[in-house]
């Protein structure tokens, strides 16, 4: 017995000092022999048109103006003081910080006090699908004006400007004579969340509208129910959270909830696009009744249920008030139906399910039951809602199901034959699309603690496939994922980011921006401008260091 306890502890002993070895090991190697180089003050996403010269102006921090020579609106007017913050920070360092430099004497150099703001349309409303975000932003000895047609191109240009502004080593507050023309490449430039299967709080959703407005992007994609949890807290039916929430108290977003992140949405030109997945993955919708199809055995009921059940009249009525709330409650005029992954097996082994089949002369082939829904449903919609529009992941057309052509489809899979070939397909059916499949953040390879990861999302590009000039056209952006099996709000945010940004720039830069060499030390400073703001944004560039570590603020 004892001799046995020995070897056992023996062996524990070999074991751990392999570990270690190989610990210590992996910690010596020289792979990266030199902390990851950093730009200052240069943007991200990198603008259209950027030029830039060695001329620096220093930035008068204490009396700093933002002066709107165009029109105004609320929308601007918080954006002054949401970017006076983030540039010069809430503390009055400015002073001290411009006292400093006052104190060498240099009388002759161009000191910018104001930026005179030219709006030429402001106004307080949602951003849609055609908001005009371009923007020209001008910092010479002469000139320090930002340039745009709509509010939107204003908060992308102050987003800019926030970050052309750096410190020198004194600590004052500099930026370079500077000329931007800018404008993005997709309209569509999303970040997508499920906050189903875990629950994510509001707060660190709003960090994350934050961080999209740190790198542009201009859609959160609200994936809110799944099979797992139905957190949204409905006027019209109550009972879905009630019953399907993790908790009807403190895993809900209630009504008021909805509307701080709108706003909040809103005010950085960033859409609320929601996503309520349909006919499957709607396990969590069991709180009304006969809308999820009951699963058989024989003909005996299991008391398991299964995808929405297509062939009740009930199921239409339900979804008709379910969608006048949806309109009414979320401005956007795009809504995501989900329709990826039906499990079909609970309505091929419903006997009434199977009768319905048989009258409808489908015989066994269930994808039609799924056509069917999706008729029914997309002609309410089009009748009831005509100016939303409305989109499915990839499956719905993989099987092939027939949607309306002003359907826009979601690739969201890179296996055989991969989403090139997905992109050929849907778009040479004259489906707009949207692609996804190469940014699902939530998947960690094995090896992402000792390889640099992010130029893979930053080398998939939306046109990277063979078709016409037209079929190129129907790619209107793309969305980096986040699927939450294993992330809540202890992780989504350094999940997501910096990784997200590798995306952000490839959506809204020009094509041939995409230069791994140059990028890296963009992304590099781009990081530490996140952390410095306070999102957590993880290292992506093996070791090295912020000026500014995490903080907590
Ligand atoms: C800004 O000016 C400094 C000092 O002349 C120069 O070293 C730096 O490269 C310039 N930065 C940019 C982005 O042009
Ligand atoms: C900031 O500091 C400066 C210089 O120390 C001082 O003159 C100024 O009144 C301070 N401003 C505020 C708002 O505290
Ligand atoms: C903006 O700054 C310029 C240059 O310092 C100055 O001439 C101008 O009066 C300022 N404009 C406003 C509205 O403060
Ligand atoms: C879409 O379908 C409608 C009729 O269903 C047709 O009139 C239109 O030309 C189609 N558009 C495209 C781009 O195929
Ligand atoms: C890292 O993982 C990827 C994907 O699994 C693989 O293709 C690559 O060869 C791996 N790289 C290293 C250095 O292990």
């Amino acid at each position: 017995m004892q001799a046995m306890k020995a070897i056992r502890s023996v062996t524990l002993v070999v074991v751990l000092s392999l570990v270690l070895a190989e610990c210590r090991h992996r910690r010596r190697r020289n792979e990266y022999p030199d902390p990851p180089p950093k730009t200052k003050g240069v943007p991200w996403p990198m603008p259209a048109q950027y030029s830039t010269s060695p001329l620096v102006f220093h930035v008068d921090g204490l009396n700093f103006e933002f002066v709107a020579t165009g029109k105004t609106c609320i929308t601007l007017e918080e954006a002054f003081r949401r970017y006076y913050k983030i540039i010069f920070g809430n503390d009055n360092n400015s002073g001290t910080r411009w006292n400093r430099h006052d104190d060498d004497g240099d009388d002759d150099e161009v000191v910018v006090k104001n930026i005179s703001v030219n709006v030429h349309e402001c106004e307080d409303v949602y951003p849609t699908p055609s908001s005009d975000e371009s923007y020209e932003l001008k910092l010479s000895s002469t000139t320090q004006s930002l340039t745009s047609s709509s509010v939107w191109g204003a908060l992308r240009g102050l987003e800019t400007f926030s970050q052309i502004v750096y410190r020198n080593d004194v600590g004052a507050y500099i930026v370079n004579e500077t000329t931007i023309s800018d404008s993005p490449r997709f309209g569509y430039r999303g970040i997508f969340i499920d906050t189903s299967l875990h629950y994510i709080p509001v707060f660190i959703l709003l960090q994350n509208l934050d961080a999209m407005a740190y790198n542009k992007m201009n859609v959160f994609h609200w994936h809110i129910t799944d099979d797992t949890s139905f957190p949204y807290v409905s006027k019209t039916f109550p009972s879905l959270s009630q019953q399907g929430a993790y908790s009807p108290y403190n895993h809900v977003y209630t009504q008021d909830d909805i509307r701080t992140v709108l706003e909040y949405a809103r005010l950085r030109g960033i859409r609320v696009m929601m996503e309520f997945d349909m006919p499957g993955h709607s396990l969590a919708w069991r709180a009304i009744p006969d809308l999820l199809a009951r699963c058989y055995d024989g003909s005996t009921p299991t008391g398991q249920l299964g995808p929405m059940d297509p062939t009740l009249e009930t199921t239409y009525t339900f979804l008709r008030e379910f969608f006048k709330e949806w309109t009414e409650t979320f401005p956007d005029s795009y809504l995501h139906l989900g329709g990826d992954e039906v499990d079909m097996r609970c309505w091929e082994n419903n006997p009434r399910i199977r009768e319905f089949m048989e009258k409808m002369g489908y015989h066994d082939d269930y994808t039609r039951l799924q056509q069917y829904f999706f008729n029914t449903v997309l002609e309410e919609l089009s009748i009831l809602f005509p100016s939303r529009k409305t989109l499915v992941w990839q499956d719905t057309i993989d099987v092939n199901v027939k949607v309306p052509n002003t359907t826009i489809v979601e690739i969201w899979k890179d296996m055989d034959p991969g989403y090139r070939e997905e992109l050929a397909k849907t778009t040479s059916l004259g489906y707009t699309t949207l692609l996804s499949a190469c940014w699902y953040l939530n998947y960690i390879t094995v090896n992402i603690s000792t390889t640099i990861h992010w130029p893979d999302y930053y080398l998939c590009d939306p046109h990277d496939f063979d078709g016409t000039e037209a079929q190129k056209k129907l790619v209107i952006g793309g969305e980096a994922c986040m699927w939450t099996e294993f992330v809540d709000g202890t992780n989504v945010i350094p999940r997501l980011w910096p990784r997200a940004a590798a995306a952000a720039e490839r959506l809204w830069s020009p094509q041939s921006i995409r230069d791994i060499e140059e990028a890296a030390p963009r992304i590099e400073e781009h990081r530490c401008r996140m952390l410095r703001r306070g999102i957590q944004a993880e290292p992506i560039n093996g070791p090295g260091f912020c000026e500014e570590e995490v903080t907590n603020h």
